[in-house]
């Protein structure tokens, strides 16, 4: 046995394989993008079946093309888009309902409702979280409320629930384990991430029968070994993690006061606090960084929905450029004596405003402003919402040493102007990793160490490397001035203000 590992990446768009050797470089790759359902406005779905199968694609694609020997792999290493839910039957593994996505916000009533009975606080203590649409547990409990008979047979202990994480693993083994890594855990409103297990009274207040649940596993530990029917061979499944915590494992964020960022559809921030489980005051989320050795070391979040997206838009809904990676040229042309704001808040915004129903606009438009200022209106808007994170996450953790650099990965981080502008706004140095699949990265790790055949954690860091450093390079008074007009137009945005 070499050490190559594959790591599979589920994400909201697409699946992704990747097959690393024993350098930890990266030697072959497959992907498949996967549908979107929007059954309904606000409505999001995936295809539990689609996503298995194009799981088990992707990886024998990415197996045979790197050509290897099966008795090479020493591991596989899974993460996955967080928070979405699913529910199959235990017995036949059979999905009985679509997918229901993260961005879905078919539960804004429910936790509406709890709030108003005055829940927030309890939920928050206890998960971290806010009562949001966003996270497992009202999808699960709207799940129960709404399929025919689902409730009757989860109490019956016939169905369960998990993240993706669990629906692949539950698959990969043949239906002999159900199990989840304690960050999916941590994502689902009903872990408790100070005890580490799942809290009976929350499974009681969203009616949840706990028999359903997976069990909770550390991120490097024994997930099974996968059927040999499906790849040729039995290879042991040893990692697990939500994708913007292996990100955060991929960037080597492990000491507290490091900080990533990742630019996907959406932008997630991880401020990792070590030890320190740290209740934020400025509506940031408390979540698990990973869970090592029984050891849980949490972090803070912030969560902004739409960032790639944004260029998606100026793609394919107003056409402005043919192919995303043109957006950082068009705004370069933009005219600088203009100020166009866009606040992208096209479902809504996430940390630390939490608007549901805000919806984008776009702000100091003149006769002279085109597609090269909107294109730099939406690069920024990516900048300054980072900011509003790393604002809130530095007031939330005041006193403790937070370390300036923020390092970025994801498709928008490929963009130089972007990164420019993002040093500039934020005001500190922003490194790009070298690798750029950096989550699939992070599960391999956790994967390949917990096999014996990959550096430990310290050796893992110091093989870190940035492919290039961004310095702020614009004065203070001219970042202040840009930075008021970003919270202004905020402040324009929110539905309040309507
Ligand atoms: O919390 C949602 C997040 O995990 C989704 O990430 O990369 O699939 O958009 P991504």
């Amino acid at each position: 046995m070499s050490g190559h590992i594959l790591a599979i990446d589920q994400g909201t768009t697409s699946s992704r394989a990747i097959v690393f050797d024993a350098g930890m470089k990266m030697i072959s790759s497959a992907q498949e993008e996967i549908k979107q359902f929007y059954p309904q406005p606000g409505w999001v779905e995936h295809d539990p079946d689609e996503i298995w199968t194009s799981v088990v694609g992707t990886a024998r694609q990415a197996l045979t093309k790197a050509n290897i020997p099966l008795t090479d792999i020493a591991a596989v290493g899974i993460t996955n888009q967080r928070e979405t839910t699913v529910v199959w039957e235990r017995k036949s593994g059979r999905a009985l309902y679509k997918a229901i996505v993260w961005q879905d916000r078919r539960t804004a009533e429910v936790c509406d409702s709890l709030k108003a009975d005055g829940y927030e606080k309890l939920f928050s203590a206890k998960t971290g979280l806010l009562l949001d649409p966003y996270f497992s547990g009202t999808k699960l409990r709207w799940l129960l409320d709404n399929v025919d008979g689902l409730r009757k047979r989860a109490e019956a202990g016939e169905v369960c629930f998990g993240t993706i994480d669990s629906w692949l693993i539950f698959n990969l083994t043949g239906g002999r384990v159900h199990a989840t890594d304690a960050t999916n855990a941590s994502r689902t409103l009903l872990f408790n991430i100070t005890e580490g297990r799942w809290d009976e009274e929350l499974l009681a207040l969203l009616r949840i029968p706990a028999s359903m649940l997976p069990q909770v596993k550390d991120c490097a530990d024994d997930f099974g070994v996968t059927n040999a029917s499906i790849f040729g061979a039995a290879i042991p499944i040893l990692g697990a993690a939500g994708d913007q915590q292996a990100a955060t494992i991929g960037n080597a964020c492990f000491k507290p006061g490091m900080m990533k960022s990742t630019y996907g559809t959406g932008c997630f921030a991880l401020l990792n606090t070590g030890q320190d489980c740290v209740t934020s005051s400025n509506r940031m989320i408390t979540t698990v960084a990973y869970r090592l050795g029984g050891m849980t070391t949490y972090a803070l979040e912030g969560s902004i929905f739409i960032a790639g997206a944004a260029v998606q838009w100026l793609r394919d809904g107003l056409g402005l450029i043919s192919q995303a990676s043109e957006s950082g040229a068009l705004a370069l042309r933009a005219d600088p004596t203009q100020q166009v704001y866009v606040v992208p808040a096209f479902t809504g915004l996430g940390a630390p405003y939490w608007d549901p129903e805000a919806r984008g606009a776009i702000f100091g438009l003149t006769r002279n402003s085109g597609p090269a200022e909107l294109a730099r209106g939406v690069l920024e808007s990516v900048a300054y919402q980072t900011l509003d994170l790393l604002v809130a996450m530095r007031k939330d953790w005041g006193g403790h040493h937070i370390e300036t650099v923020l390092r970025v990965d994801g498709g928008m981080a490929s963009s130089d102007w972007t990164m420019q502008r993002l040093a500039d706004v934020v005001g500190n140095p922003v490194d790009r990793s070298a690798v750029t699949e950096t989550t699939a990265l992070g599960a391999a790790w956790l994967a390949g160490s917990r096999a014996g055949v990959w550096p430990d954690q310290e050796q893992f860091s110091k093989a870190w490397a940035c492919s290039r450093r961004f310095q702020p390079s614009i004065e203070e008074a001219e970042r202040q001035t840009k930075i008021a007009g970003w919270r202004n137009a905020v402040s324009r945005t929110l539905s309040g203000a309507q």
